[in-house]
């Protein structure tokens, strides 16, 4: 057992789906993301079933993974988005997702993202600022277009998740305070081009536990009541992402348990819910493959050399966060306490402390729960070509990314004359 039901061993063979990781290594190489159909597939639909008679719309957070193999079957399962830049925009339309089912969060929309959201049609703009709000409406004047607009709301409550990753906290740089968006609500005459049509919140990410969901949803309901009261027609309430997932011995909500309590508190409203998880769809679909390069023994302790890298998956340096990491090959040998590390010039650039394994060198690894946040963070310090990325459909490996060439690399570089 790993606790990760799409990835499992058989005779000490760590498989993914029906393929094992051996297999994907050789036919691929290292270092390799690998994602289960099956997995993303299954928590899609634990969420969507969960709203049963809800009126709903599951909004992927498409930051957490953004390769449009995967949005793409993301949109054929009915899925909608929450993009963050032009960029996702483009993604998510090259992938056939709908613009109609798109909603567009982050502090610094530009003119020129704003506008290619608008010409697409989508669903609303999560709007962070008045300023924000003042350079939609007259965008949207000069286009003869009306935006659809909710408000996101900061509301002041503590996530209790690491802190770079809370942003309903009035001190973060997240949303608006729910006196100044009531008082634009209040005003919303002064926008004849934006058409307020939501309230939306986001606390934070990798939540364990329910009761912040809770408590901003409720202060979420009593804006709501008051909007209401002043004539502005709200048709959604977007509730936002964070739903965390078991990366060690957490122990998060289920999906389920998650969604019936935000339906049990917002069943005295009609409005359609949205919300908008990342992690919780696609983290524990994935994991990062790599292989061992060297194995260093030194009197102070002893090192794993592998393949992949801070530059491949940055939450270890980043966050001190934890990954499993699990042999593609068990083995009952006596076990050693290595330190897990990347061939990247930094001291931070580990993805694992004192872990007890058995290894050799050419030995391959599975970085766990890498599904969310790995590859799309990933970068090319130290002139390292990004990972290839794979997704497994029972028995079939498709390749969804090449890996990186050093040409791609510095093809948009050029000498001085
Ligand atoms: N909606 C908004 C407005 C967000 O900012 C985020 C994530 C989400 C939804 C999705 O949250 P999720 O369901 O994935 O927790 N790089 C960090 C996580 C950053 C999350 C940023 N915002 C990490 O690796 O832990």
């Amino acid at each position: 057992m790993t606790g990760f039901p799409e990835f499992i061993y058989r005779n000490d063979e760590l498989f993914v789906e029906s393929v094992t990781l051996k297999q994907i290594a050789e036919e691929v190489g290292t270092p390799c993301y690998v994602y289960s159909r099956n997995a993303l597939t299954r928590a899609y639909q634990e969420f969507d079933s969960a709203f049963s008679d809800r009126d709903h719309l599951i909004c992927y957070a498409v930051k957490a993974n953004s390769n449009i193999a995967i949005l793409n079957l993301l949109a054929r399962l009915g899925c909608g988005f929450d993009i963050v830049s032009g960029g996702e925009l483009q993604r998510v339309i090259k992938a056939g997702g709908d613009p109609l089912k798109t909603v567009f969060s982050g502090v610094g929309k530009t003119l020129e993202e704003m506008r290619m959201a608008l010409d697409a049609g989508i669903l609303c703009f999560n709007v962070e600022s008045e300023a924000e709000l003042v350079a939609l409406n007259q965008l949207a004047h000069s286009m003869g277009k009306i935006a659809p607009v909710s408000l996101r709301v900061n509301p002041d409550v503590d996530a209790k998740t690491h802190p770079y990753i809370s942003t309903g906290l009035k001190e973060n740089k997240f949303g608006i305070p729910s006196d100044q968006a009531m008082k634009i609500y209040q005003s919303a005459h002064a926008y004849p081009h934006i058409r307020f049509s939501g309230l939306d919140c986001h606390i934070g990410s990798q939540l364990t536990e329910l009761t912040p969901f809770m408590q901003a949803s409720n202060k979420l309901l009593d804006l709501l009541q008051t909007v209401q009261s002043q004539g502005v027609a709200i048709t959604h309430l977007d509730l936002g992402g964070g739903l965390g997932i078991r990366y060690r011995n957490e122990s998060p909500p289920s999906i389920k348990d998650y969604v019936s309590a935000l339906c049990t508190c917002t069943q005295a409203v009609s409005q359609k819910i949205l919300i908008e998880p990342g992690r919780s769809l696609i983290g524990n679909a994935g994991i990062l493959l790599t292989r061992v390069e060297y194995l260093k023994h030194t009197p102070a302790r002893n090192f794993a050399i592998v393949d992949a890298a801070m530059n491949d998956l940055m939450r270890p340096a980043l966050y001190d966060a934890y990954h499993e990491i699990m042999p593609v090959l068990r083995s009952a040998q006596p076990t050693s306490s290595y330190q897990i590390v990347g061939p990247v010039c930094e001291t931070g650039d580990f993805l694992g402390h004192d872990r007890s394994l058995h290894l050799a060198q050419g030995d391959l690894l599975a970085v766990m729960s890498a599904g969310a946040y790995g590859m799309s963070m990933s970068s090319n310090y130290n002139t390292r070509p990004r990972a290839a990325e794979v997704m497994i459909d029972a028995t079939t490996i498709h390749l969804i990314r090449e890996r990186e060439t050093l040409a791609h690399l510095m093809d948009s570089e050029c000498l001085l004359p």
